[in-house]
């Protein structure tokens, strides 16, 4: 199945994860309007090798702070980097702070990104998370960048990369946030296909152990055993384009990692952050779950709550 029927559905779904469920109109927060950013957005024509053939969107405040944080911020399927520059809160949240964002755009038809191939899911392997590193790797030198203060965050199929940049490039971020994907290398495509659909993956079908899923994430870079990206995982429990079973299975590959039971959060905090939603806590928030009930694909972005768990 390619990814360009399934995900026009999905885009329809984008943003009406409120309104499809009557019970959450009154009760969920409603979503402060987005207010316009004033900065620069351009596209980075050149920034290093680039096999995949990523493009590179940046957006920087007028205020840059010294020594700026970074934050890479994927956009969906269907989706640009100028859809997500002015559709996410990231931009304007770099106006407020004064960090640089990163927006990367998927080379293929439909927008997917590749997180089925095997050079996508390997370090320096030449694929799309290639792309994304060489594009901060740029970012870090041109601005005089802070290489502590590196984040990503994406949704969807953005959510899908953002767990494969903590796999395959662990030493470059502080920490990610995933919303409404799938575990890193669940995707994986036997035929080696790139930008390929997984039907057992966004069904929910594949139930893996803590230690294989963690296994997954241990081969995209052989060898490292330095410090890793903490993750929060958002996921609602009526996705219906990657099913909520990939919530578990994302929250067991992070156990498998860190050493955590997946079973025995240190924390579980219902009607948190906001009603409906639960949120899980492992290893003093290296890892932090919310689960999403009655909501569908994708989780609405809490550009506030992210600030917060990257430290800006
Ligand atoms: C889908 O991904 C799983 C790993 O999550 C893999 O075992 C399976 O072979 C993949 N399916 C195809 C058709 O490649």
């Amino acid at each position: 199945m390619k990814f360009l029927s399934y995900f026009s559905s999905a885009l329809a779904l984008l943003g009406s994860a409120v309104t499809a469920h009557p019970v959450f109109n009154e009760l969920m927060t409603p979503v402060a309007p987005l207010k316009r950013a004033t900065g620069a957005f351009q596209q980075v024509p050149n920034f290093g090798p680039n096999p995949s053939g990523a493009k590179f969107f940046l957006y920087t405040p007028n205020r840059i702070a010294e020594n700026p944080a970074i934050v890479v911020a994927i956009h969906y399927c269907t989706g640009t980097a100028r859809a997500y520059y002015s559709g996410s809160p990231y931009a304007q949240l770099a106006d407020q702070k004064g960090f640089i964002v990163i927006f990367p755009e998927s080379p293929y038809s439909g927008t997917c990104w590749d997180v089925s191939s095997r050079s996508t899911l390997t370090h320096n392997g030449g694929g799309n998370s290639n792309a994304i590193a060489n594009m901060v790797t740029w970012t870090l030198e041109r601005y005089n960048a802070d290489p502590k203060k590196v984040f990503v965050v994406g949704e969807s199929s953005g959510g899908m990369m953002t767990n494969v940049m903590a796999a395959t490039y662990p030493e470059m971020f502080a920490a990610g946030i995933v919303y409404s994907g799938t575990p890193a290398g669940c995707f994986y495509s036997q035929s080696g296909a790139v930008n390929a659909w997984n039907n057992t993956c966004s069904n929910g079908q594949i139930n893996s152990t803590p230690e294989v899923w963690a296994k997954m994430v241990f081969d995209m870079y052989p060898g490292y055993d330095g410090p890793r990206p903490k993750m929060q995982i958002y996921h609602g429990s009526n996705d219906n384009i990657l099913h909520a079973n990939n919530y578990r299975e994302t929250i067991k590959q992070w156990c498998g990692v860190f050493g955590y039971d997946p079973n025995r959060p240190d924390t579980t905090q219902s009607n948190t952050p906001q009603w409906g939603y639960t949120t899980y806590t492992w290893g003093n928030g290296q890892l932090v779950g919310v689960y999403a009930q009655g909501v569908g694909h994708s989780v609405p972005l809490r550009g506030q709550d992210d600030m917060r768990f990257f430290g800006l």
